[in-house]
């Protein structure tokens, strides 16, 4: 305990030395034109970059934190990363105390717009910030954002029930009775996801072959319906308890031929609530996910999750530095692999307040035919890989 606090009280003061030098230095000017990271020159290779994730209940991020920063050691910096257990207070802090320590860039996958005034805070220290898989919303003082396509993501979901429900021959006189659910209102990524999503189902409901059990949001913006569906910080126990309540409710005197789940984690506890229902013990609906977690892509392997979206998060993480480093170097920002977002993706970047520069990376539809997709691109652990083999 003794040890402990004296090594805070070392930090605290070495934390306030830093941000003395960087204030002394002529840090603290202009925060409103928020181009920290257009005006930072050259960082010398031993800065510090913190990273900051938004939770841990959702496995990626773990991986993800510690692929960042390796990735960032790998370069020549030094990385901490902290987790936020999808509490935007806590977060705030972590990214103060890397301000404090003097960290020259920022990657933040956030929790929700409570992070704006550290964000702010960052601009006005010119800390280069870049936003990581989910945007930063309502701020104008960050110029950077790589992620996924996440329209895509969303497409991909709902052509693999397209696929599995046969919708192309489905007829009005014999539908499919589908669920709706979205991910976090909070995140900007759940309402890209949906729209995908129902930019490929909206036609067949509007045909009558599809018909959707409970709200249905015709699209995002339907902001009512939308926060019926959505699920608060992307929390299994609501996801199941709300499916639950569909079995007994909306959906009792129907069989659901499909659910369109936005993640992995949403995904497999909508089954488990299928699972304790009698009427889905033999057959369940099709069920989508995201992120190829190893428990989905097992239960794509045994036939009850049907698919998943694959996002090489290693990718992302290798791509997320490659961008903090050329913008730290003042370099032109190339990122092979990535596309620049243009057209109506540029969407993808608009902040609420601004439309920042954005990098896509391309997901990847998985189900039981391509498993090995992920498997390949040593996405898992070598024995969680033999398992799926
Ligand atoms: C990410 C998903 C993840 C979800 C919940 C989203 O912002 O893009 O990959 O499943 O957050 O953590």
């Amino acid at each position: 305990m003794k040890k402990l606090l004296t090594a805070l009280l070392v930090l605290l003061a070495v934390g306030s030395l830093c941000l003395c030098s960087r204030r002394s230095q002529g840090g603290g000017a202009s925060g409103s034109q928020g181009s920290a990271s257009e005006s930072q020159s050259v960082a010398s290779g031993s800065s510090l970059i913190g990273i900051a994730m938004p939770e841990t209940h959702v496995l990626r991020w773990v991986k993800d934190g510690n692929s960042l920063k390796a990735e960032a050691e790998q370069r020549g910096y030094r990385a901490e990363v902290q987790w936020g257990n999808a509490d935007q207070t806590q977060q705030n802090q972590q990214i103060q105390s890397f301000l404090t320590q003097g960290a020259k860039a920022l990657v933040v996958g956030c929790i929700n717009d409570g992070v704006g005034s550290v964000i702010s805070e960052a601009a006005r220290d010119k800390v280069a910030v870049i936003a990581y898989d989910r945007i930063i919303p309502n701020s104008a003082d960050y110029d950077y954002f790589i992620t996924f396509n996440n329209f895509k993501v969303g497409q991909l979901q709902a052509q693999s029930i397209e696929t599995a429900l046969d919708l192309n021959s489905a007829s009005a006189s014999s539908p499919k009775y589908i669920t709706l659910f979205a991910g976090s209102p909070t995140d900007g990524n759940a309402f890209f996801f949906y729209d995908g999503a129902m930019s490929v189902l909206n036609p067949y409901v509007d045909s009558g072959v599809l018909k959707v059990v409970g709200p249905y949001p015709r699209t995002s913006s339907d902001s009512g319906n939308f926060q019926r569906i959505a699920t608060e910080n992307w929390q299994a126990p609501i996801a199941k308890t709300r499916m639950e309540n569909l079995l007994n409710n909306d959906a009792r005197d129907v069989t659901l031929d499909a659910v369109l789940a936005p993640n992995d984690t949403l995904g497999r506890a909508i089954i488990e609530a299928c699972k304790a229902d009698a009427k889905y013990r033999t057959k369940l609906p099709t069920v989508t996910g995201q992120d190829a977690e190893f428990d989905s892509a097992l239960s794509i392997k045994n036939g009850d999750q049907y698919s998943t979206v694959f996002k090489d998060t290693a990718k992302l993480a290798e791509a997320a530095i490659l961008l903090a480093d050329q913008v730290l170097k003042g370099q032109s920002v190339s990122i092979p692999g990535a596309v620049l977002a243009s057209g109506d993706l540029a969407k993808i970047g608009d902040t609420g307040r601004k439309v920042v520069k954005t990098y896509l990376l391309d997901p990847i539809l998985v189900t039981n035919s391509n498993l090995n997709v992920p498997v390949d691109a040593g996405f898992y652990e070598a024995d969680q890989a033999s398992q799926l083999r």
